[in-house]
């Protein structure tokens, strides 16, 4: 999940990164793990749309922080929420029939549709665009002056899975692996990412940092959530490469002693950013 796919082919193709969350998008946030509404009510907290605003979700999955803003703005405001894999749209338009203000649609997070929004927020979505500078820009023009941006992005992961970390990665060719979005770019650190802010003409940006936990109930749990979510990515390059019953052999053992040993559980820490419209 913290890793991209970097370059514009990659998330436009279907086997690139919104394709993969295509794919994913039947079991996307819904095997029994809480995780992405926990770090969306974190993003929420910190946008905080008031009743009767505008929000652009950009990104949207199938609606973790969309739905949370829709009720926050209530009836007299409006959410777009916006996402390239269509299935995840499909998705959110099933969970949202009682909110008819809140809108879905296809839509590339990097070309957001005009404003004026008082909130763009993303959730676990920016790391995965090519070009973030060039995004942080259009959301400054179509943000209402004042308005605010809100985004989540991971910290610091639990070390404790780096054996199953390396059988996942390390298994792969070279070129299957994504880069690991920790250790370069904006995302490397709190304070790169609020410089660039800055940089494209942000203000009062403040990041906050809460570790999500999560504890699987048994082995199939840690694949169901893994095949569900951008970890995917990974495990179709192993089926693609022939590896996944390698895979498998490599990591179930580990799993089943973690599971008996009643440690079967992960955690990381999740960022949030926010800035205001300069
Ligand atoms: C980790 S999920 C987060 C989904 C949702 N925000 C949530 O918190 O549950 C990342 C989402 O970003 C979408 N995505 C990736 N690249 C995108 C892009 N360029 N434009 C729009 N959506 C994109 C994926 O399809 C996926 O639904």
């Amino acid at each position: 999940m913290s890793e991209s796919s970097a370059g514009r082919e990659a998330t436009d193709s279907p086997g690139g990164i919104a394709g993969v969350f295509d794919r994913a998008a039947a079991t996307y946030d819904q095997v029994g793990v809480r995780f992405f509404g926990i770090v969306a009510e974190h993003l929420v907290d910190r946008t905080a749309p008031r009743p009767g605003e505008r929000v652009l979700d950009v990104g949207c999955g199938r609606g973790a922080s969309a739905l949370r803003a829709a009720r926050a703005v209530g009836p007299g405001g409006r959410v777009l929420a916006t996402d390239l894999a269509p299935r995840m749209v499909e998705g959110l338009r099933g969970l949202a029939t009682d909110l008819p203000w809140l809108e879905s649609a296809v839509g590339d997070a990097a070309d957001p549709p005009a404003g004026p929004w008082d909130v763009v927020q993303a959730s676990l979505v920016l790391f995965f665009l090519p070009d973030l500078r060039a995004a942080l820009d259009r959301y400054r023009e179509v943000l209402s002056p004042d308005g605010r941006l809100g985004l989540t992005w991971f910290g610091a992961v639990d070390t404790s899975w780096e054996a199953v970390h390396t059988a996942v990665v390390g298994g792969l060719p070279e070129a299957d692996r994504p880069p690991r979005v920790t250790t370069a770019g904006p995302f490397s650190s709190v304070a790169s990412l609020e410089d660039l802010l800055r940089e494209h003409g942000y203000d009062d940006v403040v990041t906050t940092e809460r570790r999500v936990d999560v504890a699987f109930t048994g082995p199939g749990q840690w694949w169901d959530w893994s095949w569900s979510q951008g970890q995917r990515v990974l495990l179709e390059a192993h089926e693609r490469n022939g590896t996944l019953a390698a895979l498998r052999e490599a990591v179930d053992p580990l799993l089943e002693e973690w599971a008996a040993e009643d440690r079967l559980t992960w955690w990381t820490d999740v960022r949030c950013t926010t800035a205001r419209r300069a």
